[in-house]
């Protein structure tokens, strides 16, 4: 959730920390700091609020260094205030620390700190950490760090300082994710690749147990045993300007209309290099079920998956919230695949999901945007989604994505299952190459859609309804409203409708139904009366206007027509054009909706 940025080198290391943190404010939003090695030794300085708060401090105190590390904060322990904003110091006030994660053990080791004479300043769990780095420090940072995490417990990313060591940042990884970096006279470290772009794309992706010490043009790596290991270096393929607007007024806005070369893109490279990284290896004869796992937008994926797959592979095919799904004690063997869907490819409860179905003998296909990231890293095989970087926080451009690489993932099973002739699999190999055109095409649609939403953004509920395949585009639709807008919306299977949410219709209730004459367009027309008869407003996403729907709908948005497959590359472009620009009208924060957060790695 938060953000780490860390710099050692000779250029001006807080105006490098500052950049870093504007790249990684989509993971946390609350207050930031840095901490930089100054001639007069580590100075500090911490803002509530916006990043722009600590710009300003950090111009007016005119502090300069060439090593310090920073931090964007997404508050789990203790409110959003000046002391519990990173970096902490520990008592000596030579030693600071950033975190990402949470120390499950704080509290005892907390008492013990403090029986020890350690004087705490905040009500952070982080701040443990920093006192038990000075409590083992000897001379030696790393080894003061390393016997430090020997005793804590949970999840954390950190990055460690000392005065005394005015060439080296220490970090460490287990369960939030680190990148490094190194040119000839720097070495640079962050939570995620971003915030590096315009340094450098070659990197180390840390792994789970590692130590490691950044030094001018040198990366040093300890695994858990304390055994060194070489850094595996990664290029990224995104260039710097991905981390620009170039002319949009969001990056969301940016994003949604990447989509049309972000599912080209994926369909691309899966096509030409299908089952790289493993898939092509993976014996899944003895599959007699398959599990999805995903949080938020991911999981709408993996539902959409779910509506693909299931009639195409002849099996049992379930899409499960990840966070659930790892407490409900599944029925997960040998005889299980499950496909693990992330973005970001750190989000924990996925990331825990497959651990405990791979303990069980699972097969593990990970669905994955970032390349090196714990998923890709854990799963047995990966399929890449070539989204690019994504950085609002509401997921977008990644989402159609997931949907095309879904979509041949669900062709390859098929085929590897012999419930696919060579025939078929051309065919609709073609049928899903018409996928980037249809997005673009949907697109077309942003000023009609634009206009609806001048209609629209000022009621305070609203309902999403649809039926088949367009259910999980429905729940997406409602999420993208609420969680950039703030309006209370809710995405229903239109045939639940009766059984409660109908009770909320009247004539100042909005019900977006989404209907497509390849989804039961009957049914879903009785669901459109059933609302027009509750004088409901009415606005219907359709591929096709019969003349009873174009009586009926009080606002209606005429979408180009699609197969029952590729109806998500449709609806999803319009759908989030709405939420865009509602959210726009309403003047939220588009890219960084309050309390949410893009990469999730705490439970
Ligand atoms: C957060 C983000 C969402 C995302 C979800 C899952 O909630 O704000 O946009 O869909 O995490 O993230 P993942 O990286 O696993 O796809």
């Amino acid at each position: 959730m938060c953000g780490i940025i860390g710099y050692v080198g000779p250029r001006r290391a807080e105006e490098l920390l500052l950049s870093g943190l504007s790249r990684l404010e989509y993971r946390g939003y609350d207050s930031a700091g840095i901490a930089v090695l100054t001639s007069h030794g580590l100075f500090l300085l911490r803002r509530v609020g916006k990043l722009e708060n600590l710009r300003q401090a950090v111009l007016e105190s005119g502090v300069s260094g060439n090593l310090g590390i920073g931090h964007t904060r997404w508050a789990t322990h203790g409110l959003p205030t000046e002391e519990n904003a990173h970096p902490h110091l520990d008592c000596t006030g030579k030693i600071a620390l950033v975190h990402n994660g949470i120390i499950e053990n704080h509290r005892a080791l907390r008492e013990k700190l403090l029986k020890n004479g350690h004087i705490f300043r905040s009500q952070t769990d982080t701040e443990t950490l920093v006192h038990l780095v000075e409590e083992n420090y000897d001379g030696d940072l790393v080894e003061a760090v390393r016997k430090a995490l020997a005793e804590a417990r949970g999840a954390y990313a950190i990055a460690v300082i000392h005065a005394d060591h005015p060439q080296e940042i220490v970090a460490a990884r287990e369960g939030s994710p680190l990148v490094a970096g190194i040119l000839p006279q720097e070495g640079f470290l962050a939570s995620d690749v971003p915030a590096l772009l315009p340094y450098t794309r070659t990197l180390h992706f840390l792994e789970d147990g590692e130590v490691v010490r950044l030094a001018p043009g040198k990366l040093e790596i300890w695994d858990r045993r304390g055994i060194r290991k070489g850094p595996n270096f990664r290029t990224v393929p995104w260039d710097p300007l991905s981390a620009e607007k170039m002319g949009y007024r969001h990056f969301m806005e940016k994003e949604i209309h990447e989509q049309p070369r972000a599912v080209a893109d994926t369909l691309r490279s899966e096509l030409a290099t299908p089952w790289e990284e493993g898939l092509g290896k993976l014996d899944l004869s003895e599959i007699d079920h398959v599990y999805l796992v995903a949080c938020g937008t991911s999981y709408h994926a993996a539902l959409v998956a779910e509506y693909l797959w299931e009639p195409l592979l002849g099996l049992p095919v379930a899409a499960e919230i990840a966070s659930e799904f790892r407490y409900k004690g599944p029925a997960v063997g040998r005889s299980t695949l499950v496909v693990a869907v992330s973005q970001s490819g750190e989000t924990i409860d996925t990331l825990m999901a497959v651990r405990g179905a791979k303990e069980r003998g699972a097969k593990v296909i990970g669905v994955v945007n970032i390349v090196g990231s714990a998923l890709a890293r854990e799963s047995h095989a990966v399929l890449y989604t070539r989204a690019g970087l994504e950085i609002g926080v509401a997921a977008t451009k990644t989402f159609t994505a997931q949907i095309a690489a879904l979509a041949l993932l669900g062709l390859w099973l098929a085929r590897s299952r012999g419930v696919l002739s060579e025939n078929d699999l051309q065919e609709l190999k073609e049928e899903l190459s018409q996928a980037p055109r249809l997005v673009e095409r949907a697109l077309e649609l942003g000023p009609a859609i634009e206009a609806l939403a001048q209609k629209l953004y000022s009621f305070p509920n609203f309902l999403y309804l649809g039926r088949g395949i367009l259910y999980p585009l429905a729940l997406e639709g409602a999420l993208k409203l609420k969680e950039i807008s703030y309006i209370h919306a809710e995405g229903y299977a239109a045939g639940e409708m009766k059984h409660g949410p109908i009770a909320l219709v009247h004539e100042g209730m909005p019900v977006v139904v989404l209907y497509s004459q390849e989804e039961l367009p009957d049914k879903v027309l009785s669901n459109i009366q059933e609302v027009k008869a509750r004088r409901g407003i009415l606005v219907v996403f359709a591929d096709d206007a019969p003349p009873e729907l174009r009586e009926l709908g009080d606002h209606l948005v005429l979408l180009p027509k699609a197969s029952r497959r590729l109806l998500p590359f449709t609806f999803t472009p319009a759908l989030q054009l709405l939420a865009y620009h509602i959210a726009r009208l309403r003047g939220t924060d588009v890219d960084q909706p309050r309390n949410l957060a893009k990469t999730v790695t705490v439970e």
